[in-house]
C-alpha cells in the first residue's frame, strides 16, 4: 500500500517531477544545464516576488540556506536579533551561537506572535546587524506577519538587514521580497514546492551582497561570492550541483507557474480551510492563532497517546508528524501543501476520524466528512 505522506515536509512528489528526476545525468557545466538553471532562477525570482534580488539554488537542505543567510552577512563584529515562533525560529539562535555570533531573541508563546511593541523597543535600545523571521514556523504552524515586521524595521532601524526563512511558506503563501524590503530569503525544495529534499533556494538583496563583500564569511561552500558566477552562467564550475534534483525542481516550478502562482496559493488556502473545518468538527484545537495555509498543528483531546494515535493512523496508510519542543507529545502536525489533492486529504481526515473513534473518542464520521466538503 502506498502511504499517504502528510508530514509537513518532505511532501509527496508528482509523477512528472519524479520522471524528470530519473532522466540521464548530464554534465553540470553543459549548455543544457546552464539553460535549465537560468529558467529555474527566473522562476525563483517570481516565487519570491522580486525583480531586483539575486537568486541562488544550491545543493543542500533548508538549514544550508539558513546558514548561508547568516554567514554571508554577519561578520565578527556583527550581532543578530532572532524573532521566534517556535523550534525553527530558535534554530537561527542556535546556528548563530554555534558560529560565535552575539544573538538576542524575542520568542512568542506557542501559537502566539512575537510582541511587536517589544520588538520596537528592543530595536530602539540596541542596534542589530540583522533580524531573522521564520515566515511559517513548522513546529507551531504560526504564519508570521512579515510585512508588519518589515514596516517596523523600516521605521525604527532601516539599516538592519532582514532575513526571512520561507522553508515552510514559499509557494504556499505570497512572499514579496522587494515590497517587504527583505535582504535574504531562503527556502527548501521539499515542502510547498513539491520537489524531493536536497535543494535550497535563496535570494539576496543588493545591500546583502554588499555586506558580504565587507566581511570575512565563516563558510567556504556557502560563500555567495563563489556561487554568483555560477548563477550568472551555469557553464561555470564551483562545486557539483545535484543535477537530477535540479531537473525535478525545474519541472515542479514549471507545473506551479503553468497553474498560476495565485491559483496555487488559493489551492493551499482552500485545503487548509477544509482540513480545519473537519478537525474542528472533531473538537480539535488549532495551536496557531494566525495559522499558515501550508500545515496545521492540532492539540489532542484528553487521554490520547501520541505514539498510539499516529501508529494506528499509519496502519491505516496515513503518515502525519508529531509535535516538537514544548508541544512534544501534545498534538500532531499535518501538512496540506505542495501537490497534495483534496481527494487525498478527504481520505486522510476520514482515517483520522476513524482512528479517534477506535481510541474511544465519540465521533460522527459523516459530520467530519461534510465539514471537509463544505
Ligand atoms: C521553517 C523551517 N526552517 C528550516 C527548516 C530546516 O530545513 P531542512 O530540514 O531542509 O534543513 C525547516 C525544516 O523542516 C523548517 O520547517
Amino acid at each position: 500500500m502506498q502511504e499517504l505522506l502528510l508530514i509537513p515536509g518532505p511532501t509527496p512528489v508528482s509523477d512528472d517531477v519524479l520522471d524528470a528526476m530519473s532522466k540521464p545525468v548530464i554534465s553540470h557545466t553543459s549548455v543544457e544545464f546552464a539553460n535549465l538553471l537560468k529558467e529555474t532562477l527566473s522562476y525563483v525570482k517570481d516565487l519570491f516576488g522580486t525583480k531586483n534580488g539575486f537568486p541562488f539554488v544550491i545543493t543542500g537542505s533548508g538549514t544550508l540556506g539558513m546558514e548561508m543567510a547568516i554567514t554571508n552577512i554577519l561578520g565578527e563584529k556583527d550581532n543578530l536579533l532572532v524573532l521566534s515562533h517556535g523550534y525553527f525560529g530558535d534554530r537561527f539562535e542556535e546556528l548563530a551561537k554555534h558560529l560565535g555570533i552575539e544573538v538576542d531573541k524575542i520568542k512568542a508563546n506557542p501559537g502566539e506572535h512575537v510582541d511587536l511593541e517589544l520588538l520596537r523597543k528592543t530595536l530602539k535600545e540596541k542596534h542589530y546587524t540583522a533580524v531573522t523571521l521564520t515566515h511559517v514556523d513548522t513546529s507551531t504552524g504560526v504564519l508570521a506577519d512579515v510585512e508588519t515586521v518589515s514596516k517596523i524595521l523600516q521605521e525604527v532601524s532601516p539599516e538592519t538587514l532582514f532575513i526571512v526563512d520561507g522553508v515552510c511558506a514559499t509557494g504556499g503563501v505570497k512572499e514579496e521580497f522587494d515590497n517587504w524590503k527583505i535582504d535574504v530569503i531562503l527556502t527548501g525544495s521539499q515542502k510547498a514546492l513539491a520537489t524531493p529534499p536536497g535543494l535550497t533556494l535563496l535570494t539576496f538583496s543588493k545591500r546583502a551582497i554588499e555586506k558580504r563583500n565587507s566581511i570575512k564569511p565563516r563558510t567556504y561552500y556557502g560563500d555567495i561570492l563563489k556561487w554568483i558566477p555560477v548563477m550568472e552562467d551555469g557553464t561555470k564550475y564551483f562545486a557539483t550541483p545535484s543535477v537530477n534534483l535540479f531537473f525535478s525542481l525545474h519541472q515542479s516550478l514549471k507545473d506551479i507557474f503553468d497553474m498560476g502562482l495565485e491559483n496555487y496559493f488559493k489551492k493551499h488556502e482552500d485545503l487548509a480551510r477544509r482540513v480545519r473545518n473537519a478537525m474542528n468538527e472533531l473538537g480539535l484545537k488549532l495551536v496557531a492563532k494566525r495559522p499558515a495555509p501550508t500545515l496545521s498543528v492540532f492539540l489532542y483531546p484528553e487521554g490520547i497517546d501520541d505514539k498510539t494515535f499516529r501508529g494506528r493512523l499509519k496502519d491505516h496508510g496515513v503518515v502525519i508528524a508529531n509535535t516538537l519542543a514544548e508541544l512534544y507529545g501534545k498534538g500532531f502536525r499535518i501538512g496540506h501543501m505542495g501537490s497534495i489533492t483534496k481527494d487525498e486529504l478527504l481520505v486522510a481526515v476520514s482515517k483520522i476520524a476513524e482512528t479517534f473513534e477506535e481510541l474511544g473518542v465519540k465521533v460522527s464520521k459523516g459530520n467530519v466528512i461534510n465539514a471537509f466538503l463544505s
